[in-house]
């Protein structure tokens, strides 16, 4: 494997950090080569803020359900589906804006992401580590008021970044089998693959006292491994889990979906 390769395949989450401070230098880096993402249409309909307000950080730190890393990370970078910028220039130049309809949001959504995720990359290669945060979007309205969000705007996902303190094990993925598929879609390797997986993720121990809802399912006696995990969690109906308020949030920054 080349170097390139290994690294992207070296890929953790990183949720502990030193207090060694990450420079500005490295800021700008990393928020350029997230730039340099595909981008649909080129229309780059994304903002990242970089915050390093430590009361700031705590604060969200509190809002995504107290996750320390947020607190403790050396830069957090917020990432928001952002059509406001478009909306402007609609709006100098008199144009109607479909800022409104669903199929902006999923493009402006799938930037976000990609940056996001080259943003992480461009981070570990100087030595950081990160985690991305979807618990951005537990509590949305707090984060928009906090950080000024325009109209048309969307917390995606947050990531907090930092040299790390302790550096986890690679996380296995589900065998390819589980989720590629050659010309069509084929649902039969699924169940296979899924439960060589759950073998893997069970002796590896990565769920141990991360069972969901454990109260809910007191007659379960099997394995809790990654199937029944993942199944819990989207049968889980709990505020944090399913975030029920994105719809209404969403309408309110103009982002109707329609
Ligand atoms: C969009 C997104 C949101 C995530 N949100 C959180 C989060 O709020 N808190 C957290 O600790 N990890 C979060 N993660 C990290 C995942 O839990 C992690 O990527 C996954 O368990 C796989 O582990 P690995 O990245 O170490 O391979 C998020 C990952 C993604 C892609």
């Amino acid at each position: 494997m080349n170097e390139l390769l290994s690294f992207l395949n070296s890929h953790v989450s990183v949720r502990q950090f030193t207090d060694q401070p990450i420079d500005e230098d490295q800021e700008r880096l990393i928020v350029t080569t997230a730039q340099r993402s595909p981008t649909s249409s080129n229309l780059q309909a994304y903002t990242i803020i970089g915050i390093r307000n430590q009361e700031t950080k705590d604060r969200l730190a509190e809002l995504c359900g107290r996750q320390g890393h947020i607190a403790h990370s050396g830069l957090f970078l917020l990432f928001c589906a952002d059509l406001y910028r478009l909306s402007r220039l609609n709006a100098e130049k008199g144009y109607p804006f479909t800022g409104e309809y669903t199929e902006p949001f999923i493009v402006a959504t799938v930037d976000t992401a990609l940056a996001a995720g080259r943003a992480l990359m461009a981070a570990q290669a100087m030595g950081l580590g990160g985690v991305m945060v979807g618990a951005i979007r537990n509590h949305p309205d707090d984060v928009a008021e906090l950080l000024n969000l325009p109209p048309y705007t969307c917390p995606i996902m947050g990531m907090s970044l930092g040299y790390p303190a302790t550096v986890p094990k690679v996380k296995p993925r589900l065998p390819m089998e589980a989720i590629y598929c050659r010309e069509q879609y084929d649902s039969g390797p699924f169940a296979q693959a899924i439960a060589d997986y759950d073998k893997i993720i069970d002796r590896l121990g990565h769920l141990k006292g991360r069972e969901v809802n454990a109260g809910s399912y007191p007659d379960f006696a099997g394995d809790y491994s990654w199937s029944e995990h993942s199944a819990r969690r989207m049968a889980d109906l709990s505020p944090t889990a399913l975030r029920p308020h994105m719809k209404s949030f969403l309408e309110k920054q103009k982002l109707k979906l329609k």
